[in-house]
C-alpha cells in the first residue's frame, strides 16, 4: 500500500465502522479475508488475523508501534499469527470499544486510562494528576509487577479483558483558539474538551476552564464548529490530530501524565498454543520498547512541525496552574486501596529521586 499522508495533507475520510465490522475474523469472514491484504498496519501472509482498534491516525505512535507488533508476531509464530490496525476510531470510540474486545468482536484495542477507569475504579489511583512525575517514573511503575500484576489482570474473570501493558501519553497540555493562555483567568469561560472522566472535568475546572467531555474522534469537527475553545492533550496528538489548524495556541500546563492501556480478549489469546502464547508475549514486549523510541522521536517531530506550523507555543509560570491542581489527584483517592496504590507509585517516584 501507499505511504501515509503526511498530516498537513490530508484529513482523514473515515470508512462506516458497520462495514468495518463486518470484514472482522471473529464476527464471521474468517481470517484468510484478510491475511495477504497489503493494507497499511495489517502483517500480510498469516494464517489467524488480530484486529486491533486504535483511535488514532496512522501516523501516531501507536499506529507504528502496533503494526510493528503485528510483523514481529508474524515472525515469532512463524506465519501463524498477525494483526490489522484500524485507525482513526473506524472500529468505534474507546468507550464503546472496550465493550467490543470484552465480548470477543475486537481482539485488541488501545485504551486510555480514563475509559478503563470508567469500567473499574481499581485502576484510578494510575490515571490521577500527580501520579506519575514524567514517562520515566511511569515506565518504572508500569514494569513493576509486584504494583500493577494484580489490577492488569483484574479484569479478566468478569470482563474477559487483560491489560497487556501500557502505553505513554506523555505529558498533557492545554491548547485553545485564543491566547495567551498565562493563568486561570484566561481560561474563564472557555470550553475545554476532556475525555469523559471525573478526574479530568475536576481537574479542567481547577485549571479555571469549563470541561466539556466528548469522544476524541469529535473534537476536530467541534473545534471547527466553535463547539469547543480548545482541549487538552500532547503534542502529539495535537499535531496527528492537526487541532493546531483551529487551536493554534498551546500552554505547557503540564498537568498530568496520561497513559494508554493496550487491551485484549482473553479468549483469543488463549486460542492460541502455548508456545504462540509466548510469542505474543516477546512480541508485545518487544512493542513497548519500539512505543518508547517512536515517542520520543515523534513527540521531538510533533514540537518541531508546531513551530514551522506557527503555534504560539506559551510557557506559564509555574506557580499559575501547578498548586491548582496539586490537590486534585489526591481527593480522587475514595478507598484504603486507593490510597495504598497512589502511595506504591509515588514512592517509586522517591526512590529514584533518592538514586538520582
Ligand atoms: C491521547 C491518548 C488517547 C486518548 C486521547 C484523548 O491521545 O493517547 O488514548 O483517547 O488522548 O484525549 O481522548
Amino acid at each position: 500500500m501507499t505511504s501515509t499522508p503526511s498530516p498537513t495533507t490530508r484529513r482523514r475520510a473515515r470508512p462506516r465502522r458497520r462495514d468495518l465490522l463486518r470484514g472482522i475474523p471473529a464476527l464471521g469472514l474468517g481470517a484468510a479475508a484478510l491475511a495477504g491484504c497489503s493494507q497499511a498496519g495489517a502483517t500480510t501472509d498469516v494464517e489467524n488475523v488480530l484486529s486491533v482498534s486504535l483511535n488514532q491516525a496512522e501516523d501516531h505512535p501507536s499506529f507504528l508501534a502496533l503494526t510493528y507488533f503485528g510483523e514481529q508476531l508474524a515472525e515469532r509464530t512463524e506465519g501463524r499469527w498477525g494483526a490489522r490496525i484500524y485507525a482513526n476510531e473506524a472500529l468505534g470510540a474507546q468507550q464503546e470499544v472496550m465493550q467490543l474486545v470484552s465480548d470477543g468482536s475486537v481482539d485488541l484495542a488501545v485504551i486510555s486510562s480514563t475509559q478503563v477507569e470508567n469500567l473499574s475504579m481499581a485502576f484510578r489511583p494510575l490515571n490521577l494528576p500527580g501520579a506519575f512525575e514524567d514517562i520515566e517514573h511511569q515506565t518504572a511503575v508500569l514494569n513493576d509487577e509486584s504494583l500493577v500484576g494484580e489490577l492488569f489482570s483484574s479484569l479478566e474473570a468478569e470482563r474477559r479483558l487483560r491489560v497487556l501493558g501500557g502505553f505513554t501519553q506523555g505529558s498533557r497540555h492545554v491548547y485553545t483558539d485564543r491566547g495567551p493562555i498565562e493563568g486561570p483567568e484566561d481560561l474563564a469561560g472557555l470550553k475545554i474538551r476532556v475525555q469523559e472522566s471525573d478526574v479530568f472535568m475536576e481537574l479542567t475546572r481547577a485549571l479555571g476552564g469549563s470541561p466539556t467531555p466528548m469522544a476524541y474522534g469529535e473534537v476536530y469537527t467541534a473545534l471547527q464548529a466553535g463547539v469547543l475553545n480548545g482541549a487538552e492533550n500532547n503534542e502529539v496528538s495535537y499535531v496527528t490530530q492537526r487541532h493546531y489548524e483551529i487551536a493554534p495556541h498551546f500552554t505547557l500546563t503540564n498537568h498530568l501524565v496520561g497513559l494508554d492501556y493496550v487491551m485484549a480478549n482473553v479468549d483469543r489469546i488463549e486460542d492460541m498454543d502455548a508456545q504462540d502464547q509466548d510469542a505474543f508475549a516477546q512480541a508485545f514486549t518487544a512493542t513497548q520498547e519500539e512505543f518508547v523510541r517512536l515517542w520520543s522521536q515523534e513527540t521531538e517531530a510533533s514540537t518541531e512541525q508546531m513551530i514551522d506550523q506557527g503555534v504560539e507555543i506559551h510557557e506559564p509560570d509555574p506557580e499559575a496552574f501547578t498548586p491548582l491542581i496539586e490537590d486534585v489527584g489526591r481527593a480522587f483517592l475514595q478507598s484504603p486501596e486507593d490510597e495504598a496504590l497512589y502511595e506504591a507509585v509515588r514512592a517509586v517516584a522517591e526512590t529514584r529521586g533518592g538514586e538520582g
